[in-house]
């Protein structure tokens, strides 16, 4: 064993088992209707499955294993290299689908932990406590339960004397009386490894013709064996998504502990409950956060921003010190101390250094602005280079495309457009020239010249003006 792996084992001075993690995902999702695999259906902008496996992370070094079935290659795509996969290729319950795991895992760890890619909102503080009540006693299965008002289609906790779990009823197939019982099994356990391979071969087939997972417990107890049950209170924590409203309470839920946790580190939300953070941002103290605000996908905003209202930022790194205001920004870079909006467009590639302003009703692609450099109003830039401290006048459009190809447009340090210039691409506005208002700009003007008219002609130099 590496030291690493040694390491993972010792909680608050507490020596753990070797534990191998097994995630299901195979299951067929009918209820979800749709295309997509459903533990792919993502939350707080991740694929679900993504949740598990970074919870089993926080566990173990060892990757997770992951067994996948309806969608595998799509599954296997999405996580990549995070996981190890086995592939359930027809789904005959829960048992069978642990079964996969087998050829990897006997023999290989003390305690085998199992729980399911559709549960995302599971803690890693919780599974660890399950791990470590399941190292402190002699339990060959200890299994997590919530106690619900809603049965949620979960099966129930039979316990007997001493309190001691000795089975679990399938709602369905539950008497009245075990439909009372108020404990519920989520689905999330730790096995002895040595104990479990050996008796998953020998779960009875159900009536539904499928492998139950739940039926290992009735025969540690038909052994005389113990099993030990951790029950928690927070049922968000086991939520299930088995169709497309309880993807939408979980999201809520995520929505709920993203935006608490921000507002811990010192990032004002003005209306948290209006206020969309994907799992994968992250938000500079002192940041203040308005209504109707999206932060999505690879985006990571400095101190000290303001953004909002209505505003969306997508996959873009926003400097310190910038506000957004009513924009759409996406996929661009933002340095320090740009101000953007209200209703502008920052796409693919926009790059606006320090103290970059642009006004309302602009779009901006490709193209990088150097630091100081203004933009008012109305105008668009495509695949330019614009220098520092440049004038880009209201209603400047540069004419990219030509039908078949987009060129670019250099637009030198200094440089003053005037009002509704046309930049008719490829050209070259040189350093500290001066573009008359309404010009259409066909040919590179000189640095340092004045032109103007349509097409733009050099009419003398900005000195002698
Ligand atoms: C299961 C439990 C139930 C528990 C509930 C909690 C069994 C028999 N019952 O019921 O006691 O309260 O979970 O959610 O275990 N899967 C596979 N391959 C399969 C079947 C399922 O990978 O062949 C995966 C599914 O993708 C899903 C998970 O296992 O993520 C649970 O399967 P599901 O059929 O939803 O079990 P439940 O009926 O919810
Ligand atoms: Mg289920």
């Amino acid at each position: 064993m590496s030291a690493r792996g040694e390491c993972d084992r010792i909680f608050a001075g507490k020596h753990m088992n070797k534990l191998s993690i097994v995630i299901l995902a195979a299951g067929q999702s009918t209820r979800m209707k749709s295309e997509l695999p459903k533990v792919l259906h993502p939350l707080a902008g991740k694929p679900m499955v993504q949740y598990a496996v970074e919870t089993a992370a926080e566990l173990t070094s060892e990757k997770p294993l992951l067994v996948v079935g309806h969608g595998a290659d799509q599954v296997r795509r999405a996580v990549g290299d995070q996981a190890v996969y086995v592939e359930q290729r027809e789904q005959l319950g829960t048992g069978h689908a642990l079964l996969q795991a087998r050829p990897l895992l006997e023999g290989q760890s003390e305690v085998v932990a199992v729980w399911y890619a559709d549960m995302p909102l599971l803690s890693a503080e919780t599974l660890r406590r399950l791990w470590e009540l399941h190292g402190e006693g002699q339990s060959l299965i200890t299994m997590l339960t919530v106690e619900a008002d809603d049965p949620m289609g979960f099966g129930h906790i039979l316990r007997g004397e001493a309190d001691h779990v000795i089975g679990i009823v399938e709602e369905a197939v539950a008497t009245e009386a075990q439909k009372a019982i108020r404990e519920l099994n989520c689905g999330v356990y730790c096995f002895d490894g040595d104990w479990l391979w050996p008796h998953l071969t020998q779960l009875p087939l159900s009536p539904k013709g499928e492998y139950y997972l739940t039926d290992l417990v009735a025969m540690a107890v038909a052994e005389g064996q113990v099993v030990e049950a951790l029950k928690i209170s927070d049922v968000n924590e086991v939520l299930g998504i088995n169709e497309r409203t309880h993807l939408a309470q979980a999201e809520a839920v995520m929505r709920r502990r993203i935006n608490q946790k921000w507002m811990l580190e010192g990032v004002t939300l003005l209306a948290p409950a209006l206020t969309f953070i994907d799992a994968t941002v992250t938000i500079g103290q002192d940041s203040v956060i308005y209504p109707n605000t999206y932060l999505e996908g690879a985006t990571a905003i400095g101190r000290q921003c303001r953004l909002g209202p209505n505003t969306i930022v997508r996959d873009s790194t926003i400097g310190h010190g910038c506000t957004i205001e009513a924009s759409v920004v996406e996929g661009a870079v933002l340095e320090e101390g740009v101000d953007v909006g209200p209703f502008s467009h920052l796409r693919k590639g926009a790059h606006l250094a320090t103290g970059v302003h642009v006004g309302n009703f602009s779009e901006i692609k490709n193209s990088y602005l150097g630091p100081g450099t203004k933009m008012g109003h109305f105008s668009y830039l495509g695949d330019a280079t614009v220098g520092q401290e440049v004038n880009v006048g209201a209603g400047t459009i540069t004419c990219n495309y030509d039908g078949q190809r987009k060129h670019p447009t250099i637009i030198e340090d200094g440089a003053f457009i005037g009002s509704d210039t046309m930049l008719v691409a490829p050209v070259r506005v040189g350093a500290g020239a001066k573009v008359g208002a309404g010009s259409v700009v066909t040919h590179d003007i000189p640095p340092g010249s004045i032109a103007y008219g349509v097409p733009a002609r050099v009419k003398g130099g900005v000195k002698e003006e």
